[in-house]
């Protein structure tokens, strides 16, 4: 497992993925905004894309965020995109609503940038967001991201079109204590 200071980052477990998908993408607004793709119902038991893990997929490290303290399952992240010529990657991550505004999301940012920088030698990682996602956007800059652009009506959400916001951390930028 890989250790922030109030999460662990862990491999997915079977019995994790119904809570993942009722906590993150049974609610078509949460889920939209997540996402980048139109909301569908998932059964129970078939595969959920967002969640299964395919070891066969190079390019994507998923992890499920436990709690330190306990091992509590608080949500899914991911290191994906992972290009091993260019050496850089994307972050995505998301929190059971019980688990935000805690600190959490700026921890899981500094455990994904030191699994892609240190274990992965990656040199650059990058994130995009919706540009009024100031959670999101908080826990990258307490890691050192910068925005590096805003990608103008570049996702269609629930009826709109909305700016996303492109940040970016170079490993020779990094410094490892700024998440915690
Ligand atoms: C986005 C997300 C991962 C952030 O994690 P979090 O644990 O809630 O964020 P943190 O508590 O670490 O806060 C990070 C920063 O954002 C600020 N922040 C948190 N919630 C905020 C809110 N609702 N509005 C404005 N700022 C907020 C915090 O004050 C903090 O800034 P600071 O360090 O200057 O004090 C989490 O909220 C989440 O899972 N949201 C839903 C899914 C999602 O949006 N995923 C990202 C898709 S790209």
């Amino acid at each position: 497992m890989l250790t922030g200071s109030k999460v662990g980052l862990r491999a997915r477990h079977e019995d994790d993925i119904p809570i993942l998908r009722t906590g993150l993408y049974d609610d078509v607004v949460n889920g939209s905004r997540a996402e980048g793709s139109p909301w569908r119902p998932i059964p129970p038991g078939s595969k959920d894309p967002r969640l299964a893990v395919d070891d066969t997929e190079p390019s994507r490290v998923p992890f499920s965020v436990v709690e330190l303290d306990g091992g509590t399952l608080v949500g899914t992240a991911a290191l994906w995109g992972i290009d091993t010529h260019n050496r850089s990657a994307h972050i995505g991550l998301g929190l059971l609503p019980t688990a935000r505004g805690k600190g959490y999301g700026t921890d899981v940012v500094a455990v994904l940038c030191h699994y892609g920088f240190v274990v992965r030698g990656l040199q650059r990682i990058q994130i995009e967001t919706l540009a009024d996602n100031f959670a999101m956007i908080g826990s990258a800059e307490r890691n050192g991201f910068v925005r590096e652009g805003v990608l103008r009506s570049s996702a269609w959400v629930m009826g709109e079109f909305l700016d996303e916001v492109l940040l970016g951390l170079l490993a020779r930028d990094w410094k490892p204590d700024t998440g915690s």
